[in-house]
């Protein structure tokens, strides 16, 4: 199976180091074609600077989409799936907005659209979240979905160190996206939130950005410890729930209590719970940011396509359009 890369960052290059692994273990698979930027350096011979090479190359099986952003990635990975390649991602926002795009085109082009990577870096969290759908109606999803904003408040309460110094070693590890906004400013969870209640509640929501989102940027040091004082700690995190046919959503910054769960999710973990009607809880822990755990839900997606493995196939005929202002309207 050929992949080619679109994107040579951090997780790019962790795709590109684990099928070199993979390969030795004989799954046979390989990264034939890497795009970079143009006018960047081409250092390995499967780099090039052109997608349509890329798309119109018969060899490709996969493209793995790990550039970030918006435009051109949407361009991109729809030109992909009109060529008849596979898709797989790690980015949120572009997923975030353009889902139901995604999946109709692989659909009409018959090919899969997958995008394990996007939501808890490496935990399984889609799969895990399609599997209880198939029992289970999901009546809600909380946790922790950003490991660069929970690597920060756990830093700030063992090291006392200030924001900004934590938020510089985040970047360093690798775990921040390339403009840290998002994630010190929840925009990050929100995406994570809005892809996990699409699958879990069939819906589509028009339009995102007016869901209720705080991050936590302004909280200090000393706030920290205040809390910590009283035996809670400070953690970002993303609540949903279904209630019938409505739907609530916020990102904000929360007090657990120490004992908890989440108040025990340390470094860039993540921690995402669902409830539903015969599991009950159920909770989702593991390396939510870094190269190698998000790398290898990129990898886990190439595999699954390899031994034709299924997502959940939506007919997003029948999926609700939801306005996100009759929400904001009681929150
Ligand atoms: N910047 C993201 C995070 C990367 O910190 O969680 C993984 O999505």
């Amino acid at each position: 199976m050929k992949i080619a890369l679109l994107g040579f960052g951090t997780v790019g290059k962790g795709v590109y180091e684990i099928v070199k692994k993979v390969n030795m273990q004989t799954q046979n698979l390989s990264v034939s074609r890497i795009l970079i930027r143009k006018g960047k350096e081409s250092i390995l011979p499967e780099m090039t600077d052109s997608v349509e090479e890329i798309v119109n190359d018969p060899e490709v099986d996969v493209v793995v989409e790990v550039m970030g952003g918006i435009e051109p990635a949407h361009t991109y990975i729809l030109e992909a799936l009109k060529h008849q390649k596979h898709v797989i991602t790690a980015n949120k926002a572009v997923i975030a907005k353009y889902l139901k795009e995604f999946n109709e085109t692989a659909q009409q082009n018959k090919v899969k659209f997958y995008f394990e990577a996007s939501v808890g870096g490496g935990i399984p969290w889609i799969q895990g979240l399609e599997k209880a759908l198939r029992i289970d109606k999901v009546n809600s999803i909380s946790g922790i979905f950003n490991g660069t904003s929970n690597y920060i408040l756990d830093q700030m309460t063992k090291s006392n160190d200030s924001f900004n110094k934590v938020l510089e070693n985040a970047q360093k590890l690798g775990y921040a996206e390339a403009d840290p906004k998002a994630d010190i400013d929840g925009l990050d969870v929100a995406n994570k939130l809005c892809i996990s209640a699409d699958i879990a509640y069939d819906i589509n929501i028009s339009n995102r950005d007016e869901l209720p989102i705080f991050g936590i940027r302004n909280i200090e040091l000393k706030d920290i410890k205040y809390f910590e004082k009283k035996g809670y700690a400070v953690k970002l995190m993303g609540f949903t729930h279904q209630f019938g046919n409505q739907y609530d959503y916020v990102v904000e910054p929360a007090l657990v209590e120490k004992h908890t769960l989440e108040a025990n999710i340390a470094d860039n973990y993540n921690l995402i719970s669902l409830n539903g009607d015969t599991i009950g809880r159920l909770d989702f822990f593991g390396q939510g940011a870094g190269m190698f755990p998000t790398a290898n839900a990129v990898v886990q997606d190439v595999l699954d396509i390899k031994e034709g493995k299924g997502h959940l196939e939506r007919d997003f005929d029948q999926a609700l359009e939801y306005d996100a202002n009759l929400y904001k309207k009681d929150y």
